[in-house]
């Protein structure tokens, strides 16, 4: 299937849909992407003073999940979406948030304790230099937690149709969750997406499911 992820059209459609996007996640997850979120967070153990950086931040939920668990740690977002990062310092004021392209981090090499990234990579063009920047930019021992879709199943399909759905009912912009549902559809499965980690020199450290699988977070050793 051809489908265009440019980073001009990823960027240019999260800063239309980033007014309603957090409703809509919370309507989509049937209110249970609060909870995924903060139990990925939790599994990290991540330690007062620890540097972390969430990549493709959005409105910033995993940098302030991270905030409440540890309030010591040195949080930074980094998102290309200007629209996404006005709601994410909107939302909190101890977390630095750097308008970025996570292709091309702006960040010395070993620089982070951890690194997190929520259904981000999905919307990445060339997601390969994503994860080799993240390697990059992790001290050795340093953890990349990724979370996002997992397995193509029963329930996973169910949610195709359903999304639709609800997006026709709560946004007036449809095509987004079209989009949604089609790099859903065509992103790696948990097992294979583990081997293109490994593949950049990643180890893997835990792997958990969520939703009966629909959801997957992966923690990755560097
Ligand atoms: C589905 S949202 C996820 C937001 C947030 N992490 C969450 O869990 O709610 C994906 C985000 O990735 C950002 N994004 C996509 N490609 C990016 C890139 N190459 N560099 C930086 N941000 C990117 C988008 O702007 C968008 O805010």
């Amino acid at each position: 299937m051809t489908f265009d992820k440019s980073p001009q059209k990823i960027q240019a459609m999260f800063n239309l849909i980033s007014g309603k996007y957090d409703l809509l996640n919370n309507v989509m997850s049937l209110g249970t992407q609060k909870y995924v979120k903060y139990m990925s967070i939790k599994s990290l153990n991540i330690k007062p003073y620890a540097g972390v950086i969430d990549l493709c931040c959005g409105t910033g939920d995993l940098a302030r999940i991270i905030k409440q668990i540890e309030p010591d740690a040195k949080v930074t977002g980094i998102d290309f979406s200007g629209k996404m990062l006005e709601i994410a310092r909107r939302k909190s004021k101890d977390i630095q948030y750097l308008q970025g392209d996570v292709t091309n981090l702006p960040f010395a090499d070993n620089t982070f304790d951890f690194a997190v990234m929520g259904f981000g990579l999905r919307n990445i063009q060339n997601a390969e230099k994503a994860v080799e920047e993240v390697y990059r930019i992790l001290k050795s021992g340093g953890c990349f937690m990724h979370l996002d879709f997992g397995n193509k199943n029963i329930i996973s399909k169910l949610f195709d149709f359903i999304i639709p759905i609800l997006a026709r009912l709560f946004t007036d912009n449809y095509s987004a969750y079209s989009y949604l549902i089609k790099s859903k559809q065509i992103f790696p499965e948990p097992e294979d997406l583990i081997k293109d980690f490994e593949s950049k020199g990643f180890k893997l450290r835990k792997r958990k499911d969520f939703l009966f699988g629909v959801i997957s977070m992966q923690i990755m050793i560097k």
